[in-house]
């Protein structure tokens, strides 16, 4: 059994917010991050971003990945994207799964899978995002809703090594509320037991991320709740000052 801790990972999701101009953030982001972080950091700008955005990364401050993906490598589907095309870029990781893509595209878990696997198969890590909605934890189903949404969206093929999961309650993302320390700690021991169910001993070394609100004010409080690895960082992250105030919590 291994003691041993992932290195955490501070992850920052643009959504549909930037254009050029939010590429002087990337830049600001780079300079600040020349002390190296003790943690590793990666920003998820939208895809119109994720070309020029490769300018200011040399991948040893932080990395790019992207927000969504096309679980195929190719073919006739107007409008998407391929994880294969996202690879070549050179972007690192995918978030798949996020609860406003299940939300505004229908996406369900077998579609979350599917998109986790295409990651996996263009050489990139997937970001698995799970989350209970509010009436969910209302009902004290968070910890089962999570189970289930990982039992449907891991694939077959994940290994440790390429897999990060990302716990974002539904009803904590962009509402400026979060769950307690108490809350969070119980739904990343079910997850971290999960992963050991399914990947043996690394998979204590499958990094869970915290998402939903996180902030320069609570990030030291939220990062160091137990089998927290990190944090995975929506309205926070479009400003490097606020996002470098978070990775802070790690130095
Ligand atoms: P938020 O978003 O930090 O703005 O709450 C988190 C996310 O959706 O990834």
């Amino acid at each position: 059994m291994t003691d041993r801790k992932p290195r955490p990972l501070v992850a920052g999701n643009w959504k549909m917010h930037g254009t050029r101009a939010s590429l002087a953030e990337l830049e600001s982001l780079w300079l600040k991050l020349g002390r190296v972080p003790a943690c590793d950091v990666a920003v998820c700008p939208p895809f119109t971003l994720l070309a020029p955005a490769m300018d200011y990364t040399d991948h040893r401050r932080f990395v790019i990945g992207a927000q969504d993906c096309h679980p195929e490598p190719a073919g006739a589907h107007t409008g998407d994207i391929a994880a294969e095309m996202l690879a070549d870029l050179g972007c690192r990781c995918v978030i798949v799964g996020h609860s406003e893509r299940r939300q505004d595209h229908g996406e369900d878990d077998a579609l979350v899978r599917a998109k986790a696997a295409a990651v996996l198969r263009a050489g990139m890590t997937a970001i698995v995002c799970v989350g209970e909605r509010a009436a969910e934890r209302d009902a004290g189903a968070a910890e089962r809703v999570v189970e289930r949404q990982l039992a449907g969206c891991l694939p077959a093929e994940a290994d440790a090594a390429s897999l990060i999961i990302a716990y974002e309650p539904v009803w904590a993302i962009g509402s400026g509320r979060t769950p307690s320390p108490q809350e969070i700690a119980a739904v990343h021991r079910t997850v971290r037991v999960a992963l050991i169910a399914r990947f043996g001993d690394t998979g204590r070394m499958v990094r869970i991320l915290y998402g939903g609100s996180v902030k320069p004010a609570n990030a030291c409080e939220l990062m160091a709740v137990e089998n927290v690895d990190g944090a995975l960082v929506g309205g926070a992250s479009l400003r490097a000052d606020d996002f470098d105030a978070i990775i802070e919590a790690y130095r």
